[in-house]
């Protein structure tokens, strides 16, 4: 979008120039429009999964905002003559179960006749206008709270490659369906300065992406951060998406990783996620309590993986073990 002529306008609190998870248009004083616009090929086998999965990842955007989500639409691209419909059923089963257990309702939706299998959500939502979370306001000092374990990318390539055992499969099945409902509620209950989700560009260009629209430098310990079973053998096993080396590659001179740090963990860190956690940017001396609460409420893997350790003008990541 760079070289187009976008415009803008008064009322767009959020628009596609920040890099964040969703778009934010005022429309009075008390209330703004979230809107957010996801969807990808299966990342399971089983159609019914593969339809929470993607429904929750769309829905996740507006959680990371702070919003609340309204409204949904289906979007899907199938293969109608080489796909039994049932299949198409299924997936849009799961995604309204996951859109009811967000108090949202689904509003419509469009599809097309597709090679290629996809699925996702546009979500619409609210939030307050001056209670909108951005990646861009994280403070000096803050601690920063993960509350999914990673590893989707690497357990989804091993499905592919049909190496994946089965305790890492439901675990990857169920992190990857569970909301960030209740993450985002406890939040909103803190004084959190900074938020996003982690999606694509795996944990370390997320919170990159925070880094640089914050100016400050991010300090991470990969021995705090939650991993999924399963995921460390399978990256040694070479198990790594494609997307992992782009993005590391991409990250590269903006992230300096200390000398005792495995490799192994790099993959990790930029391996690509799908319906990934919250990443929360919070006051130092309400993180104890805010991840007490998140773990009370069954977000088990939740923990403190990092701080802010001082401003940088461009942003940067810095990763080392203990
Ligand atoms: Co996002
Ligand atoms: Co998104
Ligand atoms: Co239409």
């Amino acid at each position: 979008m760079r070289d187009l002529p976008v415009i803008s306008h008064p009322n767009l609190l959020v628009g596609i120039e920040t890099a964040d998870d969703a778009g934010v248009y005022k429309l009075n004083d008390d209330v703004a429009l979230v809107q957010t616009l996801d969807f990808f090929t299966p990342i399971v086998n089983d159609p019914y999964h593969f339809g929470r999965i993607a429904a929750a990842n769309a829905l996740s955007d507006v959680y990371a905002m702070g919003g609340k989500p309204l409204t949904a639409m289906n979007i899907v691209c199938f293969p109608v003559k080489d796909m039994p419909k049932e299949i198409l059923r299924e997936i849009l089963r799961g995604g309204l179960e996951k859109i009811h257990e967000a108090n949202a309702v689904l509003v419509g939706g469009h599809s097309v006749d597709d090679q290629e299998l996809k699925y996702g959500l546009s979500v619409t939502g609210i939030v307050h206008p001056e209670k909108i979370l951005t990646n861009s306001r994280a403070k000096v000092g803050d601690k920063l709270i993960l509350t999914k374990p990673i590893g989707t990318g690497i357990i989804a390539t091993a499905v592919k490659g049909k190496q994946a055992g089965p305790n890492a499969m439901e675990t990857m099945i169920k992190v990857t369906s569970t909301l960030n409902y209740k993450a985002s509620q406890v939040m909103l209950k803190y004084e959190t300065h900074a938020c996003t989700d982690v999606t694509g560009f795996g944990l370390g260009g997320h919170l990159l992406e925070m880094a640089r629209a914050s100016h400050v430098e991010i300090a991470i310990n990969t021995e705090k951060i939650p991993i999924m079973p399963e995921v460390k053998k399978y990256a040694l096993m070479g198990l790594i998406p494609a997307g992992s080396y782009a993005t590391k590659h991409f990250c590269e001179h903006m992230v300096e990783i200390k000398p005792e740090v495995e490799t192994v963990f790099t993959d990790l860190i930029f391996d690509p996620q799908t319906s990934g956690g919250l990443v929360i940017s919070i006051k130092p001396d309400q993180a104890d309590a805010c991840l007490h609460e998140l773990i009370d409420e069954g977000i088990q893997s939740a923990a403190i993986i990092g701080e802010v350790i001082g401003p940088h003008p461009k942003g940067k990541l810095q990763i080392s073990y203990s």
